[in-house]
């Protein structure tokens, strides 16, 4: 079974993050199976490097997309996302150690998050991104 089913109700409207969501969801997704799965400590590994590999690039699309749109919300939401990406790192870092097995918990918490934050902030992201960009006074 799934860790996260994409729905509609996901859906930001904006095909390029729809799409980077929809691939994060996927790795998230082959994490949990192979975790489900006992998979091997190298094999978990490379799919929890993939998950830490592509937050990373998804984030700076956002970003990228944030500042050419001189979104007013960009310095919060990158917030959220530097906060993401080192709790990411740091139980990648642990895990390569040897010092943390991938708890049920753990890929719980990033499937929270992901949630929380695609339907609050990525939505209000989209919504900026989707409007008009201002007339410029003659
Ligand atoms: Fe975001």
């Amino acid at each position: 079974m799934s860790l996260i089913a994409w729905s509609q109700k996901l859906a930001v409207g904006h095909a390029e993050i729809d799409a980077q969501h929809q691939k994060l969801i996927a790795l998230l997704n082959k994490l949990h199976d192979q975790m489900i799965a006992g998979g091997a400590k190298d094999v978990v590994g490379r799919v929890l490097d993939d998950v830490v590999e592509y937050t990373n690039f998804h984030f700076v699309t956002e970003e990228r997309l944030m500042a050419e749109a001189g979104y007013p919300m960009q310095a919060a939401h990158k917030m959220e996302h530097a906060k993401l990406l080192q709790q990411a790192l740091e139980l990648q870092q642990r895990y390569k150690a040897g010092k943390v097995t991938i708890a049920i918990d753990v890929l719980h918490f990033l499937r929270d998050w992901l949630n929380q934050h695609i339907l609050a902030s990525d939505k209000a992201l989209a919504t900026h991104l989707a409007r008009p960009a201002k007339a410029v006074r003659a």
